[in-house]
């Protein structure tokens, strides 16, 4: 899916010479939620500048989805950038002027789409990011957590093969990222969306299914990892059903004592498995921030 083949980038300040990526190489597969881990200056934008093809390498190569960005010219690169990529950025980039459904639909104006389809879709994408009450209201008159869905949205509205995200939750309090990543979760899982995120916050890593650290430029570690949304989302399934296979089902309960043991009764494999100890309570797993209408 995507591919960097021996990539290095040096910035030249007068005399000075800044190796901010070395040899860089990295494969990671389509749909994988992808986390570069660094300390601040360790290269993580500059690799995706890279990546999206903001910028073009000292030496080495980029591929995404077979194709050399870092080979491309400008203007392959620009309808590159429209068909296949979206961005969120830490200070969200909303432009002020217009609401937040506009700012939704903007990029599927590059599609030649007529208007009422653009805000039509743009609609249906601020409903899925739970802000379905919020699209005639300008950047400045949403929080900074309903500012980043709105970009959320405007990343996604495209179906994009990658959509790219530094330090996406840089400005937004403890709960308010965890429902974030919770929905650029979502959207991966469901769409096949390829997520490049790029943060110094090891808790963000958390959620990804695999986790490349860098410092000075250098890849030190790359690692698979169990997404913690999967587990959450697991253990919330585990716990519906355990409730479900409670209920008895009608007419079960005139059998008497031991009829709970009847048809529809959990087996001994379904209530240990139930029973594991949960990572969050039903109602925490409630709690998550949903996907509006959005059918599966
Ligand atoms: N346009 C540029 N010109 C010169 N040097 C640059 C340029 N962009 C980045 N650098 C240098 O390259 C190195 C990596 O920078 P980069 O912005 O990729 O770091 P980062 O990991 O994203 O840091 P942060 O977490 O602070 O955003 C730094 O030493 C930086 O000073
Ligand atoms: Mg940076």
């Amino acid at each position: 899916m995507i591919k960097t083949t021996n990539l290095r980038k040096v910035y030249r300040i007068g005399t000075e010479k800044i190796v901010a990526l070395d040899n860089i190489n990295l494969e990671v597969e389509e749909g994988t939620v992808c986390c570069i881990l660094g300390t601040s200056g360790s290269g993580k934008s500059t690799l995706l500048n890279q990546l999206a093809g903001l910028e073009k390498p000292t030496r080495g190569e980029v591929a995404v989805r077979g194709r050399r960005i870092s080979k491309m010219t400008e203007k392959e690169l620009a309808l590159f950038r429209q068909q296949s990529i979206g961005f969120v950025f830490q200070s969200y980039n909303l432009l002020p002027g217009m609401t937040a459904i506009e700012n939704v639909a903007l990029p599927l104006t590059f599609r030649g789409m007529r208007r009422r389809e653009r805000l039509r879709l743009a609609e249906r994408m601020l409903t899925q990011v739970g802000l379905g009450d919020r699209k005639k209201h300008n950047p400045n008159e949403m929080s900074g957590g309903q500012q980043q869905r709105v970009g959320i949205a405007r990343a996604f509205v495209t179906n994009p093969a990658v959509v790219f995200a530094d330090e996406p939750t840089g400005n937004l309090d403890t709960h308010t990222t965890k429902e974030i990543m919770t929905l650029f979760l979502d959207f991966s899982r469901q769409k096949g969306t390829t997520i490049i995120l790029v943060t110094h916050d090891a808790s963000l890593a958390n959620y990804a299914d695999r986790i490349v650290t860098i410092v000075d430029g250098r890849v030190v570690d790359d690692k698979p990892n169990q997404s913690l949304y999967d587990a959450e989302r697991r253990q919330a399934d585990a716990e519906k059903a355990w409730e479900e296979d409670r209920m008895p089902p009608e007419g079960l309960a005139l059998l008497g004592p031991g009829g709970a043991e009847g048809p529809g009764a959990p087996t001994a494999g379904e209530k240990s498995q139930a029973a594991d100890p949960p990572f969050h309570t039903a109602e925490e797993a409630t709690k998550q921030p949903s996907m509006g209408g959005q059918s599966k």
